[in-house]
């Protein structure tokens, strides 16, 4: 393990009760890379992050950051320690408005520079009154994405950013991805392989709780080559 790997798992498994659902895994991020990890439905790709942010138990295995084990601590306790999850459900608090979700972030963070979040999504700037409930799905990807950045967390997980989004929120958040790696390491669960390929310095493919392929090589990380993992 080298002390600028942001993020190293090894030999990661993950249970839901009997079944087994993550087996051996092995990933590690180094500072700023973009990493991503691909995987058909049901591969266990949601299991890997969030066992990672804590809120999943391993039956087996390490997760660490920096030297630092992440294992069996609070997900706000990863949280603080600047490593933050978002969620591949999209859920942002309905009832209050898009300045109000920034608020908790900031109130959680102590960081209060919204400029940053504004500056990656303009169209933040004209929706701060509107209740995030009423938001679109890009726009609610924008907010989600601009609350976890508050803090300048040094490792971001995301699920599934770009599921269901139209092709030109998909390739806003492309240039976002791309300027945010030079302040965070990023962990990019993601279907979208012509995404994945023009962004992640590595790609990890997942089948059935088993990592197939590392590619970590720009030749690899193709379309097709990640295709013929899953
Ligand atoms: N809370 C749970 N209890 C029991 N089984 C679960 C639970 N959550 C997920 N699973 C199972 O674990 C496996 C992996 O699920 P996971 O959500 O991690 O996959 P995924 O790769 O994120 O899929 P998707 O692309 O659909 O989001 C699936 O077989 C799923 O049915
Ligand atoms: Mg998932």
């Amino acid at each position: 393990m080298k002390s600028d790997d942001i993020l190293t798992v090894a030999g990661l498994n993950v249970s839901y009760g009997e079944s087994k659902v993550l087996f051996n895994i092995n990933l590690n991020a180094s500072s700023g890379q973009i990493v991503a990890c691909v995987g058909r439905n049901g591969a266990g790709k949601t299991t890997l992050l969030k066992t990672i942010m804590g809120f999943l138990k391993p039956t087996a295995g390490t997760v660490t950051s920096n030297g630092t084990s992440l294992i069996g601590r609070a997900a706000y306790v990863v949280a603080a320690m600047g490593v933050k999850y978002i969620p591949q459900d999209k859920k942002v608090f309905s009832d209050l408005t898009v300045r109000e979700n920034l608020e908790l972030g900031s109130y959680a963070t102590r960081d209060y520079d919204w400029d940053k979040v504004t500056t990656y999504f303009p169209k933040l700037k004209q929706l701060m009154d509107r209740k995030a409930g009423y938001l679109s799905g890009g726009e609610r990807q924008m907010l989600m994405i601009g609350r976890a950045i508050l803090g300048n967390p040094k490792l971001l997980l995301v699920d599934e950013p770009t599921e269901g989004l139209a092709p030109s929120i998909v390739a806003q958040l492309k240039d976002v991805f791309r300027e945010l790696s030079s302040k965070s390491t990023l962990v990019i669960v993601e279907q979208n392989l012509p995404l994945v390929c023009a962004i992640a310095d590595k790609v990890y493919a997942l089948n059935e709780g088993h990592v197939m392929a590392e590619l970590a090589d720009r030749e690899q990380i193709k379309p097709e080559t990640c295709e013929q993992y899953l």
